[in-house]
């Protein structure tokens, strides 16, 4: 049973994991050295748990314990418990649905592992805004999609942000990273994927003309700025795209992933 642990000091050591929450930069550094993340809000929270991740502590106010005691219960880490307004200032915001945790960070799978049972897969290159990964991630899990690729320099998917966005489906679905970005087309070729970049580009086939029998498809899209790299544009075996409405250049990266996901979606 988790201990429960009242405490008012917010210099208090055991809170470290919490600080600053709003600072983008400080928590990738200070989440990556220390092997966590975190989750926020009691669905979220109870979906981090029973999905296989292993909580180092949680954080909440006293009128959320009872919302949580069963996860409590099942657990062996502290719970921090500090009222509503220094919660607030150690973190940096309101936290509205109570609950705070910090889990371990997993280990990633390799790519080859990721893609080994998959049909359906999305291709994410350098994503820069974590709102917009969680909602790929949540649009790809939704749509039957089976696994997610990410360049190295791809937001993390296990930032706050992206996790609440993704209502958790970022726990679920499996992915991993390409490390060496340049070989990622050959990587998903091995693994015996036919490749559609989602592209703009006037040369690119409409979506809807993409056959419904490919057996292991993966969609690539790219980064909100600038679109797909210029190597993935001529490395996919087919570029395609949703077609656009007179004067509308494109759509939001994580809505065009949701468009395509259930265009191209096993059936
Ligand atoms: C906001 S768009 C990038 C726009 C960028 N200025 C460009 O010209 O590619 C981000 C990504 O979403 C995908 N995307 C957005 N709208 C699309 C559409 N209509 N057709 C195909 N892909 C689209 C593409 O993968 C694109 O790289």
């Amino acid at each position: 049973m988790a201990e429960i642990v009242l405490l008012d000091d917010l210099e208090d050591p055991r809170l470290r994991d919490y600080v600053d929450l709003r600072d983008v930069q400080l928590r990738l550094r200070l989440e990556a050295d220390r092997g966590l993340f975190l989750a926020e809000g009691e669905k979220v929270v109870r979906r981090a748990i029973e999905s296989g991740h292993q909580p180092r502590s949680f954080l909440m106010s006293p009128r959320w314990l009872d919302g949580l005691a069963d996860l409590l219960d099942a657990s062996d880490v502290p719970c921090f418990v500090l009222d509503d307004a220094s919660i607030e200032k150690l973190t940096g915001f309101h936290v509205h649905r109570g609950a705070l945790a910090a889990l371990q960070r997993p280990e990633l799978a390799s790519p080859q592992e990721v893609l080994a049972d998959a049909r359906r897969v999305i291709v994410m290159e350098d994503l820069a805004d974590h709102t917009n990964v969680g909602g790929a991630f949540r649009a790809a899990a939704a749509l039957g999609f089976d696994a997610v690729l990410l360049s190295p320099r791809c937001a993390d998917p296990l930032y706050r942000r992206a996790i609440k966005v993704s209502m958790g489906s970022v726990f679920w679905l499996p992915y991993a990273r390409v490390e060496d970005w340049y070989t990622a087309p050959d990587v998903l070729r091995e693994a015996g994927f036919t490749t559609y970049a989602m592209t703009l580009a006037a040369d690119s086939v409409p979506i809807d003309q993409v056959p419904h029998d490919v057996e292991r498809l993966a969609l690539i899209v790219g980064s909100e700025g600038h679109g797909l790299s210029p190597h993935w544009e001529k490395s996919a075996d087919h570029r395609v795209t949703i077609p656009m409405a007179a004067g509308i250049d494109s759509l939001n990266v994580a809505s065009s992933v949701a468009v395509a996901c259930w265009e191209l979606r096993s059936r």
